[in-house]
């Protein structure tokens, strides 16, 4: 369902459930791309009158108040974003969020605070999120699920509250899906995945899906030693899943005999330590020495990446190839990002998905446009290439 389906919004309580959870430095917002993707969905009920009730959360904080954790400079940029000011309530469903709401007046917008900030939220009891679910309903007339990143999460703020009150999906949730749908149904072929990030385990569901569904799979980041290890290479200090070796060996003899292109460095950047001006050479990925640790793809394996994802018709990438953050170590990341860039100007439909790697394609300064889709979700993105039912989207559809 969408927005249109909850008819005349003018002077209607309308709650949504916003993924404003961006990287902090202190109070400083270092990336507000998530901020910026939930504009268009409230910019649409403001300009339709309505009076917006904002929900979100900002990382995990323990289900009690933690000033560390307030949305207070989200409510900020938010309010420079949509140009009028974006009260901050207090508390989440208390005193404090029933005055602000009752203050509205049409086309204004409020935000809750920090919906962890209350236990229930991401209660595994029913009854509990439910209550919690009850209060955030009763601040409303009508429920917009707009949180991309959070739809993979049976919570009251993104899933229990849709079942009290008429929910549709907003605008964001409607693209991402939309967009994602791309490469889950039926992709354009050659398909081409790139894996990065620090950890095999977070993406085993996801590997498991693309041995069936994918032409290649490109792998850098962390993970990839625990390949090189199940190649029987040494990888030094380098981020290992030893216990995840096993599971490797099987990804890569799955692989070969489904005809899975799995494309690995031939080339790595080892330090002497992890830091920014750290010592570091390029040495080929089957020698890492003893003592060392790999912190980028090398110049060769860009290289080689960038020709495996020249001729695809379609690309998602997620996760960094090294550690961007520091310059001596971005250069992996920054071959992979124009290789995607190219590809999509020769035609490819490519999805960034994660927020390490959107992150990356804005610190690295590539202009977004270049990608035909960057996502706002990690987790929820990754679950959705993995083929799973997401709780916050099912529960629109019913
Ligand atoms: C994210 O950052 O991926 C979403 O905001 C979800 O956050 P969570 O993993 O803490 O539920």
């Amino acid at each position: 369902k969408t927005i249109d389906s909850l008819g005349e919004l003018r002077g209607k309580r309308v709650l949504v459930r916003s993924d404003f959870n961006v990287p902090l430095d202190g109070t400083t917002i270092t990336d507000d791309g998530r901020i910026q993707a939930a504009l268009p969905t409230l910019r649409r009920l403001v300009d339709a009158g309505a009076r917006v009730v904002v929900t979100a959360h900002l990382g995990r904080p323990k289900g009690e108040p933690n000033p560390d954790f307030s949305l207070a400079p989200v409510a900020a940029r938010l309010g420079e974003l949509l140009g009028q000011d974006v009260a901050l309530a207090a508390d989440v469903t208390g005193p404090s969020a029933q005055e602000k709401v009752a203050a509205l007046a049409d086309g204004q917008v409020a935000l809750l605070e920090n919906v962890r900030f209350d236990a229930r939220e991401t209660s595994k009891v029913d009854a509990e999120r439910e209550e919690l679910a009850g209060e955030l309903a009763a601040l409303a007339d009508a429920f917009v699920s707009d949180g991309f990143g959070v739809v993979h999460r049976k919570q009251a703020s993104v899933y229990d509250v849709a079942k009290v009150l008429p929910a549709a999906a907003g605008d964001l949730v409607l693209k991402e899906v939309e967009s994602l749908s791309r490469a889950t149904t039926d992709p354009q072929r050659p398909y081409a995945v790139v894996l990065g990030g620090s950890k095999v385990s977070d993406k085993l569901g996801v590997i498991e899906n693309l041995l069936t569904k994918a032409d290649r799979l490109l792998i850098g980041g962390g993970m990839v030693f625990t390949f090189l290890a199940a190649q029987g290479h040494p990888v030094g200090t380098s981020l290992l899943e030893a216990d995840q070796v096993d599971t490797v060996k099987g990804y890569l003899a799955r692989a070969a005999e489904s005809g899975v292109e799995i494309v690995l460095p031939t080339d790595i950047v080892a330090a002497d330590s992890f830091a920014a001006d750290a010592p570091h050479r390029t040495v080929p990925a089957d020698q890492i020495p003893d003592g060392t640790m790999g912190l980028d793809i090398g110049p060769a394996s860009g290289a080689l990446f960038a020709a495996r994802l020249a001729d695809a018709k379609t690309i998602v990438w997620n996760g960094p190839m090294g550690v961007f953050e520091f310059d001596a170590f971005a250069a992996g990341t920054r071959a992979v990002a124009q290789g995607i860039v190219d590809a999509t100007a020769a035609g490819a439909f490519s999805i960034v998905g994660g927020g390490d790697s959107a992150a990356a394609v804005r610190v690295l300064g590539f202009d977004e446009a270049g990608f035909s889709h960057i996502s706002t979700g990690g987790g929820a993105s990754l679950e959705l290439l993995e083929g799973k039912e997401l709780p916050g989207l099912a529960v629109l559809a019913d």
